[in-house]
């Protein structure tokens, strides 16, 4: 018998990007409920190739009998419907903001730091990082083990679907205001996102710097170790998919160009496309709907004793959000549900799939 799995946020871009994910991945769910807001009740959402599921409201939604549940409705969502789900026995792999930071609740990047998946029994909790968290901290991770990361210093080229499915809409329409002519209205984005950069993602905090910003600083400090100090300026741009990473950093070591790709090339997630020519490097529009972290550009940083730079790229959907999500749900069926499945409750149907 197979898991129950509910996907909260099923109409966005993360939580549709965790259906496709679940259904390619051949996660074992008997069953899948797919929930949003009371605006989408009844709309249809994909699950892979061939199944439809008919979107339920999250606000009345009975979650006993729910093994696992991939959340991604935002915050105050979150914190409103969470709790009622780990009430009723489920464990919660949330992917918005709101638990990140709660010392009870493991924050994870399964490449990083899988083992802190069991301290979930808490709380009944488990936090997936911003995406521009994972990303970077699936590249630092192989070369912190040799030569132990001081200090980074990131700029980030973040893509508008990191800012939801209305964001993307605001790129295309800009975009085509601006070849035909039309005036450009501003309305998720602070200012015009088509054909410029905007360096604000999510709220100004006091100290100048933006959420996003301090958002990488605390948690890489606390999937991959208190002692490293982060500091970030993150950009939005017009690209659609996929966040690219420019990445300095410094060792307490020393740590050759060489010695790093090597640890890169072993390094589970990570692929290293790094040649030095024409096309030897990869692009957010090239990493959009792979599954990988790609590293490009490691060269040597001159200006301190042991450092480097590096250029870091991935599909912030996927690694960023429901992949990530999806592989940390795998350990927990693996390695804590000892390989079970849940019962079935009569609230969730039971998947249509089609004869082979
Ligand atoms: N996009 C990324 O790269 C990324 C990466 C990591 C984390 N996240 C986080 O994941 C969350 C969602 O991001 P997204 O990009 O998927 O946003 P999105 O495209 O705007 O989708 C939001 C989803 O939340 C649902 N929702 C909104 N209000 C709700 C409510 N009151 N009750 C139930 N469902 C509600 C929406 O349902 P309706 O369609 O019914 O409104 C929709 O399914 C955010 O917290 C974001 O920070 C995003």
């Amino acid at each position: 018998m197979g898991f129950t799995v509910a996907v909260v946020g099923a109409t966005g871009n993360v939580g549709r990007e965790m259906l496709t994910t679940l259904a390619e991945r051949d996660f074992p769910a008997d069953n899948v409920v797919a929930l949003a807001s009371s605006r989408s009740i009844g709309k249809e959402v994909s699950f892979g190739e061939d199944d439809i599921l008919k979107v339920q409201g999250l606000d009345t939604f009975d979650f006993r009998g729910i093994d696992i549940v991939l959340s991604s409705p935002g915050a105050k969502v979150s914190a409103a419907f969470a709790p009622r789900a780990t009430k009723a026995g489920a464990v919660v792999i949330d992917n918005t903001s709101c638990f990140r930071m709660e010392p009870e609740v493991p924050l994870v990047v399964p490449e990083v730091n899988p083992e802190a998946i069991a301290q979930c029994t808490r709380r009944g909790i488990i936090a997936n990082p911003n995406c521009s968290t994972i990303q970077m901290v699936v590249a630092l991770k192989p070369l912190h083990d040799i030569a132990r990361v001081k200090r980074v210093v990131v700029a980030t080229y973040q893509s508008v679907s990191g800012a939801g499915r209305a964001s993307m809409d605001e790129l295309f329409n800009q975009t085509r205001s601006i070849y035909v002519n039309d005036p450009v209205k501003p309305e998720h984005f602070t200012k015009q996102i088509a054909f410029n950069v905007i360096p604000h993602c999510d709220i100004f905090m006091d100290d100048g710097s933006t959420k996003e910003e301090w958002k990488m600083a605390v948690e890489t400090r606390k999937i991959l170790d208190p002692d490293i100090a982060v500091t970030a300026t993150c950009v939005r741009v017009p690209v659609f998919i996929g966040h690219g990473e420019a990445v300095n950093v410094e060792f307490e070591r020393q740590l050759s160009e060489e010695d790093a790709r090597a640890a890169l090339r072993r390094a589970p997630g990570v692929t290293v496309v790094d040649h030095r020519a024409d096309e030897g490097y990869v692009t957010p529009a090239e990493a959009a709907g792979e599954d990988q972290v790609y590293v490009s550009r490691i060269r040597r940083d001159p200006t301190v004793p042991y450092g480097l730079n590096m250029w870091v790229v991935a599909d912030n959907l996927r690694k960023g959000a429901a992949l990530n999500a999806i592989q940390i749900a795998e350990i927990l069926v693996r390695d804590h549900f000892g390989g079970r499945g849940g019962g079935k409750p009569s609230n969730v149907r039971p998947l249509r799939r089609p004869a082979r």
